[in-house]
């Protein structure tokens, strides 16, 4: 069963004149485990995609199936109580609750399904994303590289079988980039060194959307977006060169 699989996917926002095609014909598959980014201009659909999967808006026709479940046919609680427990979603606009400290939007997501947040997997996952010392504050009182990183911690907290994320590096330096997909290789079961940590590891699938090829070349595998579809697909080999030589090669 595929961790994730989108078949003739298509959305449109607006209607009439103002009516713009989106996604059309857009397919694509994630095995279980696959660390796979995609990639395609401003404006080319990625984040549509994302809130499609993440079952918060609906497509016009076909379906995404996440570990064989149906998404766009779940009612707007159903999807909502399927996303809590397997889908990690960090968005664009990071969507952090203002009036609720560091330490409670991370595990917020747990506490809406009523189950009880792991204490040290807060503390673990606070300590990689270099939040110590934050957990008391507001999301107002951090930087935008910061608030990123909360809403990396929460996407990540429950071991979602699935994890969506949106230019999750858009925000952050060079450092905290590195160390991020440092994380998400981790997080994946890539990384053999610490294997220990990494009991569920191997559950989690990843679709990172990113504007940046050195970012992209930590996936395997990287997709191109254009006109409402997949375009092309090519193999990283952590390759940034490569992907960037791809990437003008489809949109050049
Ligand atoms: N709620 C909306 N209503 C109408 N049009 C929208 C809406 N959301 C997005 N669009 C339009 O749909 C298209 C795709 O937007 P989307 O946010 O998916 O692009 P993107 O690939 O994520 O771009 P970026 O790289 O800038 O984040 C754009 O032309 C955008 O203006
Ligand atoms: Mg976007």
């Amino acid at each position: 069963m595929n961790a994730l699989k989108a078949t003739g996917l298509a959305h449109a926002y607006g209607k009439g004149a103002a009516r713009v095609d989106v996604l059309k014909n857009f397919d694509l598959e994630l095995s279980p485990g696959a660390f796979e980014a995609l990639m395609g201009p401003s404006g080319s659909g990625k984040s549509t995609f994302l809130h499609l999967a993440a079952g918060l808006i609906t497509p016009a026709a076909g379906k995404i199936e996440i570990g064989g479940t149906d998404v766009t046919a779940l009612s707007d609680g159903a999807a909502a109580r399927f996303r809590r427990r397997h889908v990690g979603v960090v968005f664009q606009n990071f969507n952090l609750l203002d009036a609720l400290t560091v330490a409670e939007n991370i595990v917020l997501p747990v506490k809406l399904d009523h189950g009880r947040p792991d204490r040290a997997r807060l503390a673990d996952l606070v300590a990689k994303l270099g939040l110590e010392g934050k957990e008391a504050r507001r999301p107002p009182e951090l930087s935008g590289g910061e608030r990123q990183r909360v809403a990396i911690a929460r996407a990540l907290f429950a071991q979602p079988d699935v994890i969506l994320a949106d230019e999750p590096t858009g925000n952050l330096d060079a450092a905290a980039s590195r160390s991020f997909c440092a994380l998400l290789k981790e997080l994946n079961g890539q990384d053999a060194r610490s294997p220990s940590e990494n009991t569920h590891a191997e559950k989690s699938a990843i679709l990172l959307v990113t504007h940046d090829p050195v970012v992209a070349a930590t996936a395997t595998k990287v997709h191109f977006l254009k006109e409402g579809r997949i375009a092309a697909s090519c193999e990283t080999e952590g390759d940034a060169e490569k992907v960037s030589a791809k990437y003008l090669e489809v949109y050049g």
